[in-house]
Parts: structure tokens; sequence; C-alpha cells
């Protein structure tokens, strides 16, 4: 998704900006390009595609002396990936760059009445800004009248945004807002940085300031002056950075998603440091008393994420007794929900940024409830936002396809549903300690067993084409269903569903025949021979069946055998390693990049 970056110094700025925009560059992206003011006045560089294509633009230009200057990556939402809809947009003296979406764009073209360069809702910002600009009645002082300026146009918008914007008269400043998309900076000892997130400030700064939903104001090399929505002066609130940097290196790996998959059994181990104590779960994040107040459960994500919910759906109300409601964060915000009171909301999210969850959120929030995120970036905008959060430990995940970010939020769930038990006294003591051996059993079952990348490497071969795919399980084996054909579509583009088994009866067993390839999750400790029944259906018309289980099953044409657990949990995460080289698999042979598949971001931030 697009990411912005900003910088106002005397360093060399384009290499600062190609390094800042490639630290973006994971989280998915069609154009890119940059803005400089400086000794040579106002000069962009823009290009369709990899970052590659803008060095090539760029060519030996650098700039001299000092300057302000913004960049951009940008995920096409209003008009297709081409030269003219990259950012930064610009007029006669200004250029700007912008997460987010302008929802009122039309509106403001018809009012504008202007000629566009591009289809973008972006260009509209600057069209607004010259136009107020041109009519300050008094000019006299540039940074007031830019702030003014920008005040208007800032007034005119209806959406989210994350801006910056240079304009000529005002040579090393940069303005800025944001309203729904994040933005922060950082002042050093070189100038002041501008990013969309944390990456490509590690490394830079030590510090950075959030910036809040409404702030917005002007920056100059080594002084911010943030303004809140009512214009009055607000002291930035720094918080510290990392101090490594955030580049992950894919340690031998053919891509990211493989590594991450391989890293799971060390998640799932720094997810359990400190949580367990003989037979018992503790989350120092969530006070038992706290947890008693609450009579039910809404869960609410996107995704993957979504996913990671409904699995946990199934472990809080088995372990906890709890009542529990599952909501898609798109769907939940524009729903005019009933909530109870009473009940806890809890969000989930790997970035942390992603807008209909964090939009979600403050629903929530402004209705009363209690509110807890379990998410993978620490100061993210919904950690900020939620009451209490529980960080996943999962690390930075890069692959654009999420996988130990899945299995962090599962077993997440899993001890929070333990934990809540064990203070509700769901659970009696022989059932709390098996499920406590189980959990720490599930460290090991996340390291795929000797042959089995191999085996499902030379099995993927088979499953390259037909009319598609269909994911099947019951239980918590549903949600790894959806998870598992989510998986495959995103990186091999091939047409999957995740289906409850049950359900297929009721309709899709219509799509069977031997070009339809059913992935059959059949776990031997939850609900085996019902899986068994609903997969001998498909099987008598013709469906190719690939069964994933520890059972023997005469009736598959592809067996992927995983190790006999006595635990569904421990089925569920040898499956996920198991869907997941599956899809892997696929996607590799089919000359995909799957890291970066099209039409994917890493981070949602627009809705
Ligand atoms: O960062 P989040 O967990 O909030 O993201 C939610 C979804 O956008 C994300 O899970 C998406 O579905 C991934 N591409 C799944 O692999």
């Amino acid at each position: 998704m697009c990411g912005i970056v900003g910088y106002i110094g005397a360093r060399e700025a384009t290499s600062l900006l190609l390094t800042g925009l490639k630290e973006l560059e994971y989280r998915g992206y069609d154009s890119a390009g940059i803005a400089l003011l400086g000794r040579d006045g106002l000069r962009s560089f823009r290009a369709v595609g990899k970052l590659v294509n803008l060095v090539t633009k760029v060519g030996d230009y650098r700039s001299q002396g000092a300057v302000a200057a913004i960049g951009h990556t940008r995920w096409a939402t209003h008009g297709k990936p081409s030269e003219e809809n990259a950012h930064p947009h610009g007029l006669r003296h200004s250029r700007v760059v912008h997460n987010g979406i302008i929802e009122n764009h039309a509106a403001l073209r018809a009012m504008l009445a202007k000629k566009f360069a591009s289809q973008t809702d972006t260009e509209v910002i600057v069209h607004l800004f010259e136009k107020h600009l041109e009519n300050m009645p008094d000019a006299s002082d540039p940074e007031l009248a830019g702030l003014a300026a920008l005040r208007a146009t800032l007034d005119e918008l209806h959406g989210a945004y994350a801006i910056l914007l240079i304009t000529e008269s005002l040579p090393g400043k940069i303005l800025f807002a944001r309203k729904g998309s994040p933005l922060q900076f950082g002042i050093t000892a070189d100038g002041c940085h501008f990013a969309s997130s944390d990456a490509p400030l590690v490394g830079i700064c030590r510090e950075t300031v959030y910036l809040e939903d409404g702030q917005w104001g002007i920056a100059s090399a080594d002084t911010v002056r943030l303004l809140d929505a009512q214009g009055i002066r607000v002291e930035p609130k720094t918080a510290a950075l990392p101090a490594s940097s955030l580049v992950a290196q894919k340690e031998g790996f053919r891509t990211f998603m493989e590594k991450e998959i391989y890293e799971q059994p060390r998640v799932l181990a720094d997810i359990l440091t400190g949580r367990l104590r003989d037979d018992a779960v503790t989350l120092e994040e969530l006070p038992t008393d706290w947890l008693q107040r609450f009579s039910g459960v809404t869960l609410c994500a996107c995704g993957t994420s979504y996913h990671a919910a409904l699995a946990g759906s199934y472990l809080l109300e088995r372990l906890a007794r709890l009542p529990v409601r599952v909501e898609i964060a798109s769907e939940f915000r524009y729903r005019d929900p009933v909530l109870d009171p009473a009940g806890l909301f809890i969000v989930i999210s790997q970035s942390g940024e992603t807008a209909d969850t964090l939009e979600a959120l403050k629903l929530a929030k402004g209705q009363g409830l209690a509110t807890l995120a379990l998410c993978n970036v620490d100061n993210s905008s919904i950690v900020r936002t939620a009451d209490r959060s529980i960080l996943l430990r999962a690390g930075i995940e890069k692959g654009v396809a999420s996988t130990k970010a899945f299995s962090a939020q599962v077993m997440t769930l899993w001890l929070l549903a333990l934990y809540w038990g064990t203070a509700k006294a769901t659970l009696c003591r022989d059932r709390l300690s098996r499920e406590v051996i189980a959990v720490r059993a599930a460290v090991g079952v996340m390291t795929p067993p000797q042959g089995i990348h191999d085996r499902i490497h030379r099995l993927s071969k088979r499953y390259l084409h037909g009319h598609g795919f269909f994911f099947i399980g019951r239980d918590l084996f549903y949600p790894l269903a959806l998870e598992g054909a989510l998986k495959l579509k995103e990186i091999s583009y091939l047409h999957a569903e995740g289906y409850p088994a049950g359900e297929m009866k009721h309709g899709p067993i219509a799509l069977a025949d031997a070009r339809l390839f059913t992935i059959a999750l059949m776990a031997r400790n939850s609900l085996y021979d019902k899986v068994r029944s609903n997969v001998e259906e498909l099987s008598a018309r013709d469906s190719t069946i690939v069964a994933i289980t520890a059972e023997p099953f005469d009736l598959a044409d592809d067996i992927i055998q995983i190790r006999p657990y006595d635990h569904p949990m421990l089925e569920f995460f040898e499956m996920l390693t198991v869907v997941q080289l599956l899809a892997l698999e696929v996607a590799t042979r089919l000359g995909n990049d799957v890291d970066m598949p099209r039409n994917l971001a890493k981070s949602v931030t627009v809705e």
C-alpha cells in the first residue's frame, strides 16, 4: 500500500528518499516518485513499476545544498498504475504526496473546473492548495500564508489522508497533515525526516513523533510547528525508535515468505517466553480482575487476521465458555452494530495500520466498549488507539502473504482462552494441564517434518491447473481451510475457496469433477468421521482429493501425511505449515513473485 517519505536538510536527498522508499517496498506498490525543491527549483521524477525504474529516471541527478524533498510509493486506488497517476502530483508551484482516499474528490474536481493531469483523488489537493495560496489577502509572511492555504484545503477534504506538500514560496519547508493515515517525523542533526511508518526512519532517527489524527503544520530542517485541528500549537510527543535497521534478510531462503514459514517455531517459542509457569498461563498485559468484568467478546479483523479471529472464537468459547462474535471489520463499521457495553472488543492486526480495523476499533471505543488489540507492530495506530494491547512477537513480516503473524495470532488467542478460562474457572486442573502440555508441544510441531517440504514440492506440479481448489475442514479446521485457500489464491492467482466441509453438499458440490481439487483437512482429533464422509461425497463425484491427515485414507488421490498427535491444536499448527508450503510451491512453479504478489499490499491503509 502507499508509502511516504520526506526530508528537509542539506544531505543528498535523491538517494536518501530512494533508500527510504526501498524500506517501504514490501508494503506493495505499482509506481513511485520523488520531488525536490532546492537550488535547481522544483524537480520531479516518477516511474511505473518497481523502484529500479525510478532510479533509472533519476539517473545522474543529485541534489545540491539545502532541499525540501518528498517521495511516494503508490498502490493504485483511483486510476490505473501509470506515470501520470504516480505521486508526487503537482501544479505550477507545488508538489504533493498523499496516502489515503479523498472521498469527495469528484465533487471537488467539478467545483475546481480545471484541467487535471491524472485520474487520482490526490491531484485535487494541490489544485485546492494553489487556489487558496493565490487568494491569500496578505502573503507577506509566506509561512503563515502557506499554513492558511493548507488549512483551507484540509477543510474541504473528506476522507483519510497523510499529506506532505512542498511549494516554491516556502523553500526549505514541508507542509504536512494527518487524518486517518499514519505519518510521523524525526529530527536529527542533519535535518528533518518524514515517513508513513517506522521503517525508513530506523537507523536515521533515534526518536520519532507519531502525528495524531487532525494534526498538521510546517517543518523546516530543525524545527516543526505542530498544530491541532483547531490550529493551536501543540508540543510534539516523542517516542523511541529501535536502533537497528529493520531490513530483514532472506538468510538463504528463496523468499521472505519461505523464511517466515520456517521462523514459526521460533515465533511460537518467543510468544511462550515468560507466560507459562508449570500448569498456568499468565498474560501480564491483562490483569485478571480487568478480564473478569466482561460478559462476552467481539473479535474483529480483516483477511488472515480475520481467519485467526474465527479460530480464536472456537477456542474462547470452548475453553473460557464466553459468548463470542466475529466480525469482518469492513462490514462491521457500516452496519450500525448493536454492541454489548459489557463486552470486550478485540481487534487483531499484523500491521496495526489496517484502515478498516482501525475504524472498527474507533467505532467500538466511541460506543464506550473496552478495547484490546492483538497486534504485531508496537506504536502502530491500532496499538495506540486500543485501551490495552498484546504484542504478537512475530518479528517483522515482509512477505505480503501473512504466515508467521497468523500462527502468532492463533497461539496468542489460545493463551488468552486458557488464561481467561483459568480466571473464570471454566477449566478443570486436568484439562488445563493437558492444554499446557499441548501449548508447549506446538513449538516443535511447527518445524516441518523431514521430507515434507520436498514431498509438497514434488506434488505441486500436479496442481497447477484445474478449475479451482476447495479447502475444506470443520470446527477449528474451517478457519484453517479459509486461510489455506487465501494463501493459495494470493500468491498463485488460482481460484481457491475455503469452505466448511459439511456445507459442500448444500451447493458447491455441483462443481465437483476431476478438475476440481479438494484439499481436505482431516484432523483425527476433530470430527474425523464426519469430514471423511464429506470427502467421500466429493470423491464419489470425481473431485481430485488431496488429504492432509495422519490417518490412512484410501480415497485420496494424494495424501500429505502429518504426524499423529492427540490434540487438535497440534494438528492445526502442522496442517498450517502444510497449506503454507503448498501455496508457496504452487506459486513458485508458476513463476510468480511470492513476496510481492500482483495487486496486493502488505498494509491496507485505505478502505
Ligand atoms: O495487517 P492486518 O493483519 O490488519 O492485515 C489484514 C489483511 O490485510 C491481511 O491479513 C491480508 O489478508 C494478507 N495479505 C493475508 O496474507
